[in-house]
């Protein structure tokens, strides 16, 4: 059974699952170079199709997670949820109504140039199947988890009228839906909208609120938050002049309270109260279904501090982030559901997600060769790993460009920039090389081995952590060795790795670990500024060009600039 996952909301992609096994998965914004790119999938179609020698007419589905639209069911509950707001504040009336106005015109833009592009690449437009979106997040969450059984939690800005989910799933009895929240009542429009306040650009830069709110004092303005969204029984905005489902509209009022406050402050409360509230759901769930073990997916959990915390929270002993927790993974929900629809089953957990393009040593040639006066190589027999890592431990900053490329937000070794961790200041210098503004060190990739003297409460079971999407408490040994990739609030966000996920990678590792004594490296995304990371080689060698790194392994090649 080959199903064809695709979609475009907010960042668009494609998924292909043949006989339960996922074959390729990849966004768009890779071979478009515009990061979150939301434009038709073309080129991730084709890139999908071509990995298993296929043509349009070979595929038995196709199947979007998302442009579903309402059903009588939400229907009644997002009228109760208007109506509560409407008698709270009057004006919500107004807001809800150009709120839903937007949301059914956009939609149906997307679901047209989706189906439309899809009958001219030759796909039959009558067959394909449009599904919930939070529940495709919640697909991903669970099926490509370790576990047999979970709470699955969805949250996000907003998809198919929804901002939250929950529900209980298990592998005999599948996906439950238990609870959900309307898109009025949006956290994920909270965050993205003080994002917004802070001049970032929302659904991109949210990562920006969450590493400054360690520099602040949560507690100095919750109070004034709490009055935009809070938690009360469920999640409830309240909709006026405090809050709007909307990330970039103005609201005077708050805005006014809130510049009495350093960014830093407000950043911190925001991140408390988001937390706060994703918990507080959390746990009513937890409690009534006694399950142990929670799968997240949705935009809001790639926020690393709030998997954290519910990670940390009592009451779960593991937590499962689907690796593209954002809309960039609603092909693959919309592909898993279509899967389990036909009585399919995936093969889990998803080992890895090195399920993009790689390219052959004479692709590599071909581009070398264009570039040729620009640049030059040598074999990496003859320059040898060892030789790389005494480099990287000078000081040295290399790309690594190896085999698939990854799917998702990060860099997970097969596309990325690898840096000495030990330097104080090193979150500054390399910002500056690589043209960024983050706020959160960079991250750290750890051996396995030794991942348990780094980061506390870690254990070999959190799938979460060789996938870098949860932050850990650094150990004292960690704060002295590798103070680069330490916070301000003493955490980081590592990727764990061991010889099974990528071999090329972890023996690069290794050899700076039998060089040094420390088995960790900063490990960040090859790409340049404001772009998504690289693809191809000539993506990679373009990065060279500008000096992001001093050399990159491509392949089998050490390639510089001449
Ligand atoms: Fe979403």
């Amino acid at each position: 059974m080959k199903i064809l996952g695709v979609c475009n909301a907010l960042v668009s992609g494609a998924t292909l699952l043949v006989d339960g096994d996922v074959i390729a998965s990849v966004n768009e914004e890779r071979f478009s170079r515009i990061k979150n790119d939301r434009s038709f999938p073309r080129e991730s179609i084709e890139y999908c199709l071509k990995s298993h020698g296929l043509i349009p007419g070979d595929i038995d589905y196709v199947s979007c997670g998302a442009w579903k639209g309402i059903d009588e069911f939400f229907l009644s509950q997002l009228i109760n949820e208007t109506v509560e707001a409407v008698m709270r504040d009057n004006y919500a009336k107004k807001i809800i109504s150009e709120r839903i106005q937007v949301s059914v015109e956009r939609d149906q833009l997307f679901k047209r140039e989706l189906i439309d592009n899809l009958g001219k690449m030759g796909f039959a437009t009558d067959k394909i199947d449009f599904y919930d979106h939070h529940l495709s997040h919640a697909y991903t969450a669970f099926y490509p988890s370790p576990f047999k059984e979970a709470l699955v939690l969805t949250i996000d800005g907003r998809g198919d009228f929804k901002s939250a989910t929950i529900s209980s799933a298990s592998r005999s009895e599948g996906i439950q839906l238990i609870d959900s929240v309307s898109e009025i009542n949006s956290l994920g429009y909270f965050y993205g909208y003080i994002t917004n306040y802070f001049g970032f650009t929302p659904n991109k830069h949210e990562g920006k609120i969450t590493g400054l709110a360690a520099y602040g004092d949560p507690k100095k303005c919750i109070n004034i938050l709490k009055r935009m969204i809070d938690y009360d029984k469920r999640i409830v905005a309240h909709i006026g002049e405090n809050y709007t489902p909307f990330m970039s509209r103005k609201l005077p009022k708050i805005e006014k309270e809130l510049s009495k406050f350093s960014r830093e402050d407000i950043c911190a409360g925001v991140q408390s109260l988001t937390e706060e509230i994703a918990l507080k759901y959390l746990r009513k769930f937890l409690r009534r279904t006694k399950h142990r073990n929670v799968c997240l997916s949705g935009g809001v959990f790639g926020n690393v501090k709030i998997n954290q915390k519910i990670l940390e929270s009592g009451g779960v002993d593991n937590i499962y982030v689907f690796p593209q927790m954002g809309d960039g993974g609603n092909a693959f929900g919309g592909a898993l559901i279509k899967l389990y629809e036909m009585g399919g089953k995936f093969k889990y957990p998803l080992k890895h997600v090195y399920l993009g393009p790689e390219y052959s040593s004479t692709e590599i040639s071909s581009t070398l060769l264009s570039y040729k006066s620009k640049v030059k190589y040598v074999r990496l027999e003859d320059y040898t790993l060892k030789r790389i890592a005494q480099d990287i431990a000078d000081g040295l900053c290399i790309g690594i460009f190896t085999g698939r490329m990854e799917y998702g937000p990060r860099s997970l070794g097969s596309r990325s920039i690898l840096v000495r961790a030990i330097d104080r200041d090193i979150t500054e210098k390399l910002n500056k090389r690589l043209n960024r503004s983050e706020f959160m060190p960079f991250a750290p990739v750890t051996l396995e081995e030794y991942a348990g003297e780094y980061y506390k409460g870690w254990s070999k079971n959190h799938l979460a952590s060789y996938f870098m999407t949860v932050c850990y408490v650094c150990s004292k040994k960690a704060k002295d060795q590798v103070a680069g990739v330490v916070h301000v609030d003493s955490t980081a966000r590592p990727q764990i790795i061991n010889k099974k996920h990528n071999r090329l990678y972890y023996d690069l590792l290794n050899e700076y670990y039998k060089l040094t004594g420390i088995p960790t490296l900063i490990n960040t995304s090859f790409n340049n500024h404001e772009e998504p990371i690289v693809c191809s080689p000539e993506d990679a060698i373009k990065s060279l060009l500008i000096d992001n790194v001093d050399y990159v392994l491509i392949e089998d090649l050490v390639v510089s600039r001449t």
